[in-house]
């Protein structure tokens, strides 16, 4: 597969003996309340990768972001409960020094023994890593030996310990949660099985606008429901009273009809949505998309909606499904969402699902083990899809084109 050419598998490595730098993402959502992590899913997806690592007897450097701690330490934004979660699930001891690069981290390793864990602190309380500056990345070479990329989630980011980092360590290669969600990615957009239905959501039409016109040139038929559908709606020639849209976005939807009117794509809106008069709105209406009410929102798709995207699903051997139908956080609106889930767990064909929101709900339906895929990178996912080149997956690349 083209997209992984040239990059060797962490099981080519001699690791025993090394000091391996696993660069993770375990960038994972903290209940606001008590600050518990509410999803360990990315700590979860790392583990062969660690173990198998650690189990061929090299000391394990680990190293993930998390947050957004704008360059300064910050204790809000502190490992310190991840590398805790990280003990549980490994049974084995996590040492967490309270800096990622200089003399902390320095001794944390070398005080480690073949086969034992470290977690480095925040890569982002030095606002150098997002700057992929050159001399942070060689403070952060000085502590290993060997690197492995195994943070997808973090792909897209040109950032020191996924960018500059890698291109540093002759000895490089990608883990197996890279390697897997590549792999499942690329069969979505370098080979599908036909037919290929995507379905996209979510809130805006400009954050999808590229992966839009991507899937155009790969797809048979799209499926588009979330508020995003509300500006093709708009551009359909529907009123769509007080519901969120992006009015200078309305003509460039008109264009997108054409578009995929020549590429001969089925693109399927909603025929009917959920409409509530707020967000906090504890029930809705169905109503055909010709009906809305003044002052009503649109805040999910509709049943006949559901069963016309269902219809598609089970019908296709390839289905990519990146973000939410509806306002899916309110159970008042979280069916349309949950009716596309379902329809993945049901169908037959090659199912992906793309990351971010859709990813949270699939696995909040307790639906994410029943469809082939759930990738843990929204944003990266989107690029890969969308066809761009992402410079944690480029920079390990050992032979480059
Ligand atoms: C994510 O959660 O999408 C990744 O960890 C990247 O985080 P970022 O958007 O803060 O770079």
């Amino acid at each position: 597969m083209a997209l992984l050419d040239g990059i060797a598998s962490v099981t080519d490595l001699e690791l025993a003996g090394e000091r391996v730098f696993i660069r993770v993402d375990f960038n994972v959502p903290l209940d606001k309340k008590t600050g518990a992590i509410t999803d360990d899913e990315r700590i979860v997806a790392a583990l062969p990768t660690i173990l198998h690592v650690a189990k061929a007897g090299a000391k394990v450097i680990l190293a993930s972001h998390f947050g957004r701690p704008k360059g300064k330490p910050n204790p809000a934004y502190s490992l310190e409960v991840v590398g805790a979660r990280l003990a549980e699930l490994t049974k084995m001891e996590v040492h967490v020094p309270d800096d990622c690069i200089g003399e902390a981290p320095r001794k944390v390793i070398s005080d480690l023994r073949e086969g034992q864990l470290c977690l480095l602190e925040n890569l982002r309380f030095h606002e150098a890593e997002e700057q992929n500056d050159d001399a942070f990345a060689k403070e952060l070479a000085s502590l290993c030996t060997v690197y492995v990329g195994d943070a997808f989630g973090a792909a897209h980011r040109a950032h020191a310990s996924v960018d500059a980092l890698p291109r540093m360590m002759p000895k490089r290669a990608m883990g197996f949660l890279v390697a897997r969600e590549v792999e499942s990615l690329a069969r979505v957009v370098e080979t599908p099985e036909r037919p290929f239905v995507a379905v996209l959501g979510g809130a805006k039409v400009t954050d999808k606008l590229g992966v839009i016109e991507a899937l155009l040139d790969k797809c048979d038929c799209l499926c588009i429901g979330g508020a995003m559908a509300n500006t093709l709606l708009a551009a359909r020639g529907y009123d769509m009273r007080a519901s969120l849209l992006e009015q200078d976005l309305v003509a460039r939807g008109r264009t997108l009809f054409e578009q995929a009117e020549k590429k001969g794509v089925k693109l399927l809106l909603p025929s009917d949505v959920v409409t509530g008069g707020s967000l906090e709105a504890t029930s809705g209406s169905t109503v055909a998309v010709a009906m809305l009410a003044d002052g009503q929102l649109a805040l999910d798709i509709g049943p006949a909606t559901v069963a016309a995207f269902r219809a598609q699903i089970l019908a296709a051997k390839t289905v990519f499904w990146n973000g939410p139908m509806g306002l899916f956080e309110n159970p008042a609106f979280a069916a349309g969402t949950t009716g596309v889930a379902s329809a993945l767990v049901d169908s037959a064909a090659f199912t992906v699902v793309g990351g971010g929101d859709s990813a949270a709900a699939i696995r909040a339906a307790g639906l994410a083990a029943r469809v082939s895929f759930v990738s843990t990178g929204g944003g990266a996912a989107l690029e890969l899809v969308e066809g761009k080149k992402l410079p944690g997956i480029e920079a390990l690349r050992l032979v480059r084109g």
